[in-house]
């Protein structure tokens, strides 16, 4: 896993980025979409939600960098979703160099060779459990999706 300086480098940068969670959401899906414009048909028109969900989900994640279990289990829960998204191991790397691209662009004089080694660590953790849980488990229902009305 992480060393406990990562785990401190990874959290105080992405404090400092969540601060502008809107500006650093919108960089990070507007990067994606200029690496890979072959991706934008799986993600919704409107983009607002998914915006906040995904700052909102690896706040989530970040809190628990030190506790493995709530973090690989968070993992599973996306890898299971992403299956039913159409997402594959392939699509992996170009959303990993969006997140770093975007975390870059929103710490500037603070993002150090370490925080960014630190953050690699972090992606390569969850994206290669997300990966291993989606090819080993068929694709099971969303599971946090609200359900609304009766
Ligand atoms: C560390 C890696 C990733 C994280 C933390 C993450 C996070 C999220 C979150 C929180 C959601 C909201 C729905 C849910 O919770 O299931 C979501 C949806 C989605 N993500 Fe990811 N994601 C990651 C990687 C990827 C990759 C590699 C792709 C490939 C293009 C991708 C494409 C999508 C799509 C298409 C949706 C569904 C949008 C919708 O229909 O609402 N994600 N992601």
């Amino acid at each position: 896993m992480l060393t406990a300086e990562e785990i401190v480098r990874v959290r105080s940068s992405f404090d400092m980025v969540f601060a502008n969670a809107t500006d650093m959401t919108t960089a990070f899906y507007d990067r994606i979409f200029e690496l890979a414009p072959e991706f934008r048909p799986m993600f919704p028109a409107d983009m607002s939600a998914l915006k906040h969900d995904f700052i909102a989900k690896l706040a989530v994640l970040v809190g628990s960098l030190d506790e493995a279990t709530g973090l690989l289990s968070g993992a599973d829960v996306l890898g299971r979703n992403h299956l039913r998204y159409g997402v594959r191991p392939e699509h992996y790397p170009v959303v990993g160099e969006a997140l770093l691209w975007s975390l870059a662009r929103g710490l500037g004089p603070h993002w150090t060779d370490e925080v960014e080694q630190a953050w690699r660590k972090v992606y390569a953790i969850i994206a290669e459990r997300m990966i291993a849980i989606g090819a080993s488990s068929p694709a099971s229902p969303i599971t946090n999706t609200p359900r609304l009305g009766p």
